[in-house]
């Protein structure tokens, strides 16, 4: 592992191509957990003058020849990142022979063991930790693989692209050969090998082609793949149908796998996942596991257009195809469930982590001019953030210049590694507009502010709408300036319609807030009362606005909204203001006019209970944190709380009538039913939002009944709160039930350090299950309590900092990447009132003074800066 004490920064500006092309590559791997050989012939042809640089990382190498010729020592030169040949001809062979020891690779980056089994995680620099090679994305290379292993333990072999040869050597080893006839960087390539049980099934394109489709499982586990399987034929399908892109190979397989450091990676026909997004069956999995499992599956493929034929020049680029791809997924999902519901999860997800991010010492923008670490560059930022661009880009040309654009998109950059410049070129030229304004978004880090002023003239029925906007300063970029903003915006009548304002289609409009001022004057019909007006509807730009509207106005906007998102928006505008002034004033009850509204609008949706369920969901503390300087994550949560046992006090009948009523059987995971368990665990949540021992022993009875693991879940998770028996017998019962199932058992540990005190998440990180080297477990625990439990995390005392303070030192050994990642809970350390504020600062002063990992060392040094 390479331990430095200056984090050395890469540049965007330092960006030039490589000086070699790499058309062929041989790979031949001999596999065994603690040896394993890797011998790779690449023909290297020169494009420009320069020495053979290529990237290697903790490789043993046994030899290098050129043209058969072995090099001698004074040939070439190798240090511990690199491997350099001053002088080699304009075309020529390279062979290379290294060592690998894939079983101490605890860092899953590279080629390493998880469950017996090998698997590899390449992106962003896991290539070089496999064999030399130029490991950038811009060098693109066909690949063709061959691999040996031991028959009876590694029975099945997989690679990239579609099978060729296969056979049985001597000393009960058999081999097998892989060949991708697509050109694609070393962060694509993928290797799998080990005993599996598969899923298969077959898709036909929509230009007669022919697939065969597997999803690689633990032995008997193959049927809790069969909806990761639905999953990618309707991902397949819908590629198709919505941009025009089919599948380009003969076989496409997925392989889960229980130690990954992220959600799932796209490699080149052979997606590798964690289980925790493949496995799913009807008693093990919640709605939510579903939901995530399709969009996952559906995130992946997408990227074979959008990320693989298409992909990054380099590491700066990364949004251009993950914005892209995020917002692929999204509208995937949109499309097969509810649009709605989709906007506000996202919105939801937007505004907890990406403004957050933004909002301190980590903000960067979506594409960056430096970076200290590849790894911490996969950020909400430039996932979700630049989901939204593309979003707001969609608004701002509209849709057919939008799908006119990725055409072009698709026809040009095809089988190249591109830019954010060459992206929106082909926008420019779909929609005729100059998009250089538009692509500050890019350039700029932190959440813009819009403020609204309106003036009603009654004479002459004019709404006059004063927009602006600043962008707060963020880490090296004190001043910004004004960026598009597509408002969509309409003007409500108050009885469920739009007012026919000139000019405007259907009573709507895009309002285009270009500069830092606008004015809008819009006139509606002599005689009109004053309209109301919806802005931003449907979350058009990812912005914070700022509206002078006292309560009565926003319940009065609330009830004529015709834009769902706006609905659920304006509750939340109204529960934030609610939840500040019980801060502020801790002995006045919550709001009776309020809770009786926002009971009023769940009822009155009961017939969409998925939206309904949402607008039982008051915001979080880490997004109410935002808002207040010093926050009071604790005080914060006690005033929620209480708002949150007021509208459960209101709804208690609802929530009785509710579920007094069976749950759907037999379970299917489809939209409807998902509607209605979601409605279910969202009056359960209320039900444990009373905390009375009533309220205990009814959860406990659903628990115990319970035929479906999102409800289950919910009761456990509603039980937590409440100290007492039917808590302690819940959480034992649960984990006797489920102790053999590894992503259950995360769920276990998630909810309980979810809701406990740092006692409660030290305890857990002390249990026998707890495994330093699995991701997932160390997440269920560390992330789920330092991410979710703010009030518990933040805690005054300290204790919360120094738990999660330890398990980041000990995990860093181990896993950097994983390390890096868990140390971002700290990125609102210095809004915290003194108190935790002191905390937090020893903690990350003493990990500074730890000499951790290059990874980690990045986001310490960012945090305290
Ligand atoms: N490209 C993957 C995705 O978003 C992300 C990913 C998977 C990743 N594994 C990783 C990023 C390891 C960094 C390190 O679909
Ligand atoms: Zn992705």
């Amino acid at each position: 592992m390479m331990r430095t004490d200056t984090p050395v920064s890469v540049k965007l500006e330092n960006y030039t191509p490589y000086p070699f092309a790499i058309e062929q590559a041989e790979l031949d791997f001999s596999l065994e957990p603690e040896a394993t050989r890797v011998r790779t012939k690449m023909m290297v042809k020169r494009l420009a003058p320069g020495a053979l640089v290529l990237d290697g990382v903790g490789l043993t190498l046994n030899g290098i020849s050129i043209d058969g010729q072995p090099l001698g020592d004074g040939d070439y030169k190798v240090d511990e990142e690199t491997l350099t040949i001053a002088s080699v001809p304009d075309t020529f062979e390279l062979e290379t022979d290294v060592t690998i020891n894939p079983k101490a690779n605890t860092a899953l980056s590279g080629l390493y063991i998880s469950a017996g089994r090998f698997c590899s995680q390449c992106e962003a620099t896991g290539f070089r930790r496999i064999t030399y090679w130029p490991d950038r994305p811009d060098v693109m290379s066909r690949f063709h693989v061959r691999m040996d292993a031991d028959k009876a333990k590694y029975p099945i072999l997989l690679s990239n692209g579609t099978p060729s040869k296969t056979g049985d050597l001597s000393d009960g080893r058999h081999f097998a050969e892989w060949d991708d006839p697509h050109p694609k960087p070393s962060y694509l390539f993928a290797l799998c090998a080990g005993d599996y049980d598969v899923w298969r099934d077959t898709f036909t394109t929509m230009n007669g082609d022919h697939v065969d489709l597997g999803v690689y499982v633990d032995k008997g586990q193959a049927k809790r793949a069969e909806w990761a399987m639905e999953s990618l034929k309707a991902s397949m399908k819908w590629d198709e149908e919505r941009f025009g892109r089919a599948y380009d190979l003969g076989v496409f397989n997925i392989v889960a796998v229980r130690d990954f450091n992220f959600g799932a990676m796209e490699n080149k026909g052979l997606n590798i996942f964690n289980s925790a997004y493949v496995l799913a069956s009807p008693d093990s999995a919640t709605d939510a596991d579903f939901e995530a499992i399709e969009s996952i599956v559906g995130h992946e493929y997408f990227h074979n257009w959008t990320g693989n034929r298409i992909t990054c020049r380099d590491w700066f680029q990364l949004c251009l195809k993950e914005g892209l791809t995020v917002f692929r997924d999204q509208e995937f999902s949109s499309d097969l469930r509810s649009r709605p519901v989709q906007r506000i999860k996202d919105v939801m997800t937007l505004r907890a982590r990406q403004f957050a991010e933004d909002a301190g010492p980590l903000a960067h923008p979506v594409r960056p001019q430096a970076y200290g670490s590849i790894d911490n560059l996969y950020t909400a930022t430039v996932y979700v953030k630049g989901a939204e661009l593309i979003r707001a880009l969609t608004v701002l040309i509209g849709d057919d210049a939008f799908n006119k654009g990725m055409q072009i998109y698709f026809d040009e950059f095809d089988g190249t590694a591109s830019t954010i410049e060459d992206f929106y070129s082909c926008f420019e030229k779909a929609s005729g507009k100059d998009l250089s304004q538009f692509r500050l978004w890019y350039a700029q880090a932190g959440t813009p502010e819009v403020t609204v002023e309106e003036a009603w003239d009654e004479t002459n029925a004019t709404l006059t709408l004063k927009l602006s906007q600043t962008t707060p300063a963020t880490p090296e970029q004190d001043t910004k300036k004004p960026v598009p903003i597509p408002l969509r915006t309409a003007l409500l009548d108050g009885k469920g319609g739009h007012v026919a304002a000139e000019g405007w289609e259907n009573g709507e409009t895009v309002i285009a807030l270009e500069e830092a001022e606008k004015t809008v004057t819009v006139k509606v019909p002599d005689g009109s009362p004053r309209p109301l007006l919806s802005i931003n509807r449907e979350f058009s730009a990812p912005i914070r606005l700022k509206r002078d509207l006292d309560q009565a106005a926003l319940l009065e906007l609330a009830a004529a909204e015709t834009d769902p998102f706006n609905i659920w928006d304006s509750f939340q505008s109204l529960a934030k203001a609610e939840i500040f002034r019980l801060l502020d004033e801790p002995q006045s009850p919550p709001d009776e006019a309020l809770v009786t509204a926002l009971a009023d609008a769940v009822r009155q949706n009961e017939q969409d209970p998925a939206f309904a369920a949402l607008l039982t969901v008051l915001p979080d503390i880490g997004e109410l944190f935002q808002e207040r300087d010093p926050a009071d994550p604790a005080g914060l949560d006690a005033a929620r709380k209480r708002l949150r046992k007021a509208l459960a006090e209101e709804m208690a009948s609802d929530a009785e009538r509710i579920l007094a009523k069976p749950s759907p059987e037999p379970f299917a995971p489809t939209p409807d039913q998902a509607g209605t368990r979601a409605m279910r665990t969202a009056m359960i949540g209320l039900t444990g939002a009373k905390g009375t021992p009533e309220a205990a022993s009814s959860l406990k009875a659903l628990f115990d009944g319970a035929s479906n693991m999102t409800e289950s879940l919910a009761c456990l998770r509603a039980l937590i709160s409440i100290p007492g028996k039917p808590r302690d017998e819940a959480i034992s019962t649960f984990y006797e039930t489920w102790k053999d199932n590894p992503l259950v058992i995360d769920k276990w540990f998630a909810v309980q350090a979810g809701q406990g005190t740092a006692d409660d998440a030290r305890r857990l990180s002390q249990h026998p299950d707890f495994d330093l080297s699995n991701p997932n477990r160390v997440r269920s625990v560390a992330a789920a309590f330092a991410m979710t439990n703010l009030a518990a995390f933040h805690a005054p005392d300290g204790d919360g900092h120094r738990v999660i303070g330890d398990i980041v030192a000990r995990i860093d050994k181990l896993n950097p990447a994983l390390a890096a990642r868990l140390l971002t809970s700290f990125e609102q350390w210095k809004k915290l009132e003194p108190k935790a504020r002191a905390s937090a600062e020893t903690v990350l002063t003493d990990l500074r003074a730890a000499r951790l990992s290059q990874n980690a060392m990045d986001i310490v040094a960012r945090a305290l800066d």
